[in-house]
């Protein structure tokens, strides 16, 4: 079998004590034990933080070739586009916060996202996105359940989802979910959790 890279995102300040850092490190290691990836890359968003964007920023994600400064202004975009370049599995784990992803997550694919580097249009004026074919894991561990909100309360795989066909390419997207963290004598079980992967 082919060997593959992971790109593992980690987006909860909380350490070990994270639900969502456990259950996407039982992802990675269910793809490493399967033989399915022999690399893997980790990024910690809480420990190299995404800048958020700023009017600076925005003048460099639209000018080819930029200044300089522009170009180191880059940097950490340039990071993360060839993280995700390199990478043909991405495991991507998020506290719920308020309903939505964290929002170092938020800040990180606002990172990724660049016309002309991750999507563009053809003559048409039809967008698509250039990284194809990447295949992600989404890990998201919320204090409440899912089941216990009105229809329609899911936010963040449908959020990264559709960010992603957009802008980024055609991905094959599963998202597993930690629920309940915060209740009462809660005992995570990630081998039920990932019985189908
Ligand atoms: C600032 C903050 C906001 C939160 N918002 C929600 C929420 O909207 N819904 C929910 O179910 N849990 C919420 N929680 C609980 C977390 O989702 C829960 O503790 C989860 O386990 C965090 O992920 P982690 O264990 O990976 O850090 C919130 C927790 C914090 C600290």
């Amino acid at each position: 079998m082919t060997k593959k890279t992971a790109l593992h995102i980690i987006s909860s300040a909380r350490g070990n004590g994270s639900y969502s850092r456990a259950l996407s490190s039982a992802i990675i290691n269910k793809l490493i034990s399967s033989q399915e990836i022999d690399t893997v890359v980790e990024r910690d968003l809480t420990k190299e933080t995404p800048p958020f964007i700023k009017e600076d920023l925005v003048g460099a994600f639209y000018t080819n070739p930029g200044s300089v400064e522009q170009q180191q202004l880059l940097k950490y975009a340039d990071t993360v586009v060839s993280d995700v370049s390199n990478a043909d599995i991405i495991v991507i784990g998020t506290p719920m916060y308020n309903l939505g992803m964290s929002a170092v997550l938020k800040a990180w694919i606002d990172q990724l996202v660049r016309y002309g580097v991750t999507y563009g249009y053809d003559g048409d004026g039809v967008r698509s996105g250039l990284l194809n074919g990447k295949k992600i894991y989404l890990a998201i561990a919320s204090g409440g359940r899912l089941a216990d909100w009105p229809n329609g309360h899911e936010f963040i795989a449908s959020h990264i989802e559709a960010v992603i066909r957009a802008y980024v390419g055609l991905a094959e997207i599963h998202t597993f979910r930690v629920e309940g963290t915060v209740m009462p004598g809660f005992e995570p079980d990630y081998q039920k959790i990932l019985a189908h992967l």
